[in-house]
């Protein structure tokens, strides 16, 4: 559920990394409310990354540079705190499965980092119970991290985020190294998080068909500046502006456009497979209506 309440705030942000002459992020002003799904498109070197890591503090944080303006999230201005506290507000889940995975038991993963914030062992066992059952990955305990599939190994590392209680989960290209079903695995518990504990979610990918079914809002960075933001049907409409930042359009919007082009326009331009099986069903049934 999208509330009216702004979680992050991005004011006037630039930032360059130290050993760049250029910036990587240009004037980026832009308020994700709480319980948002966003999704964040942009070609290769656009600064999606970039702006996945202004999130958690990491930078300008960890990786310094120079940063102008500010980013507020869940009230704290990550240039005021640690990267360790932003944790507790902001998990996050990389490209490579298997990279960000250091423990040798499903356990420890979970575990390691409600442990570095000296929590006690009941809380910690708890955190760790809870996450696993979340991600789907209960009774996986004492299994080593490198024996599951990738699709499991991306949900471990959203458990292990989920076990220091985040907020908000950002996940920058989480899934592009998965298959079709480790995809899907991955959407579909992040659509449940958001659903059911009202997380905030920001996901950096270059998967147009899961950013049309999945996003509240589409955000497209393009040559290190935000330069357009809408809901994905607003967004998937613009196809002149989407062929100008080479994103793909999902298969079924590419599909009415060519349908459209031959003269057969669905009533509703569609961005999910479930809309133009729809429209499609409605163009027969008139042109079965209009046979002699
Ligand atoms: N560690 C770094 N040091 C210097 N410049 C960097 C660094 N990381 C990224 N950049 C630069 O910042 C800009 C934005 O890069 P970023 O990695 O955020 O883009 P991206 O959209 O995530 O790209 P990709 O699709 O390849 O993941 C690029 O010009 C890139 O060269
Ligand atoms: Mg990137």
């Amino acid at each position: 559920m999208i509330t009216k309440e702004p979680y992050i705030v991005i004011s006037d942000v630039s930032y360059r990394y130290s050993d760049a002459k250029h910036y990587a992020l240009e004037e980026l002003n832009f308020t994700i409310y709480k319980g948002e799904f966003v999704v964040i498109l942009g070609e290769h070197l656009a600064g999606k990354s970039t702006f996945c890591q202004i999130l958690n503090g990491v930078i300008p944080n960890f990786k310094g540079g120079e940063m102008k303006g500010s980013v507020i999230v869940g009230g704290l201005n990550t240039q005021e705190v640690s990267v360790a506290e932003m944790a507790q507000k902001v998990g996050m889940v990389l490209q490579d499965p298997a990279a960000q995975l250091f423990t040798t038991k499903v356990i420890n993963e979970v575990a390691f980092g409600p442990e570095n914030l000296c929590l006690d062992v009941d809380e910690i066992l708890e955190r760790v119970r809870w996450a696993l059952q979340v991600v789907g990955l209960a009774g996986f305990e004492e299994r080593s991290p490198t024996s599951l599939s990738g699709g499991q190994q991306q949900r471990l590392a959203i458990a292990a985020a989920l076990a220091m209680r985040p907020e908000v989960l950002v996940l920058d290209e989480a899934t592009s190294q998965l298959d079709p079903i480790g995809t899907i695995e991955v959407f579909s518990l992040v659509q449940e998080l958001n659903k059911k504990y009202n997380m905030t979610i920001v996901i950096a990918t270059h998967k147009s068909e899961e950013a049309a079914q999945f996003a509240d809002r589409i955000l497209i960075l393009h040559q290190h500046r935000l330069i357009a933001q809408g809901v994905p049907q607003e967004i998937y409409q613009n196809t002149k502006l989407l062929e100008q930042v080479n994103i793909p359009s999902p298969q079924v919007s590419r599909l009415a456009t060519y349908l459209e082009e031959h003269s057969l326009r669905l009533p509703e331009f569609p961005i999910t497979i479930e809309q133009a099986r729809k429209g499609i069903e409605q163009l027969v049934r008139r042109s079965e209506n209009c046979e002699p």
